[in-house]
């Protein structure tokens, strides 16, 4: 970590400046688990990609004039939107902590406010986005320099799905989730997604726990396959990618996600949802993550969107019933960048960050922060 005085904040000394930025959502198209390791993770191996559908994070210097010196702890956080995202140990609170340990200087209170669109523990990446998106505000804010690798160090201190936001696109994501391939987006256009967020949530640590507790997957059997999806979908995928697959291409895949059978063990209902939903839209559902978010992939977005009314319809006649009661229908988008980059021109890693970034400072133009000077 180095500090300077070229962060937007501290470019204009007294003035009360609020910095946002967009945190995208994620869908998993392939998601292929291995046994838990050592260290209680699971080995992943999973083609990740960013969509339109984000929450928007921003940050400004409590106090506004920065004299404010402040401890750990004293950063707030207010979020618009749904009232199940909790305050405390959020993702967001705990990023601006972790960077502010990076620096013995002194360093002012932030205020965040968020505003979430991206439906919470559903496998969309949500919290994840917003801690990647609370790390760079925060570096942005304070005028802190991140370097690349620690920008994708401490994101995957924050979490197995965060330093998959700190490159700009899709990528096929492998070990616990922080060694990441930038792969390029399809051809001729944006995906469209159906997302369907059934209401009841499921636990990410419930979800791999199920796994392991399944049969065939018991890492002590060294002759049990870890997951159920055939060996290789995630990198067939990332290959079809590098050769050129169209959205049309990808949007036909066959479900694999090795959690699915997990989840819906979990989750009385989902496998009853998941078949319905493909015998009405007539296309196959993919969970993403750990759901329990389904996902249907359309070659357009415009596809997506007229299918929405279709789900509603079945949902309000009892045709499709919902875990929980009832189901978020959001038709949304794959996009080709939607993703951070690193803040204040520092270079990201798009081809690779495992150690081992590719990236030229030129091909990788800072994260898009908006500054609103004036209102704190
Ligand atoms: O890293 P994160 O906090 O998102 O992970 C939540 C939980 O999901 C972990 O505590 C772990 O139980 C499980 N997990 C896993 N293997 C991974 C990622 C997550 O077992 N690769």
């Amino acid at each position: 970590m180095t500090s300077g005085s070229t962060g937007p904040a501290a470019r204009r000394p007294g003035i009360r400046s609020r910095l946002s930025a967009a945190a995208p959502a994620k869908i998993n198209l392939v998601l292929e688990v291995g046994p838990r390791r050592p260290d209680g993770f699971h080995e992943l191996r999973s083609t990740f990609a960013p969509l339109e559908l984000a929450d928007t994070l921003s940050v400004s210097i409590r106090g506004g004039d920065g004299d404010e010196l402040s401890a750990p702890g004293s950063d707030t956080l207010s979020i618009d939107g749904p009232a199940d995202v909790p305050v405390q140990g959020n993702l967001v609170l705990r990023a601006a902590t972790l960077l502010r340990a990076e620096t013995s200087r002194p360093l002012p209170a932030l205020a965040f406010r968020l505003r979430k669109r991206i439906p919470a523990a559903a496998g969309l990446g949500g919290g994840s986005s917003d801690a990647l998106a609370a790390l760079d505000l925060a570096a942005a804010a304070w005028g802190l320099r991140l370097p690349v690798r620690r920008r994708v160090a401490l994101a995957a201190e924050l979490g197995s799905d965060v330093p998959f936001f700190a490159i700009a696109g899709w990528a096929l994501v492998r070990g616990r989730g922080e060694r990441l391939r930038r792969l390029p987006a399809p051809t001729g256009g944006r995906l469209g997604v159906l997302l369907v967020v059934p209401a009841a949530r499921l636990s990410t640590r419930e979800v791999f726990a199920a796994f392991d507790a399944s049969p065939g997957t018991n890492p002590q059997q060294p002759e049990s396959r870890a997951g159920s999806t055939p060996h290789g979908a995630a990198s067939r995928l990332a290959r079809r990618l590098r050769e050129g697959a169209s959205a049309a291409d990808v949007a036909a895949i066959q479900p694999a996600n090795d959690l699915l059978p997990a989840a819906e063990a979990l989750m009385p209902g989902l496998a009853r949802l998941r078949r319905d939903l493909a015998e009405a839209l007539g296309r196959p559902v993919h969970l993403t993550g750990s759901g329990p978010t389904l996902a249907v992939l359309y070659p357009s977005p415009r596809q997506a969107r007229s299918a929405r009314e279709a789900v509603l319809d079945g949902l309000a006649r009892g045709a499709l019933i919902a875990p929980g009661g009832s189901a978020e229908v959001i038709p949304t988008a794959t996009v080709r960048d939607g993703v951070a980059r690193a803040p204040h021109g520092v270079a990201s890693a798009p081809h690779g960050t495992d150690g081992r970034p590719r990236s030229t400072p030129s091909r990788t133009p800072a994260r898009t922060l908006r500054m609103t000077e004036g209102a704190p």
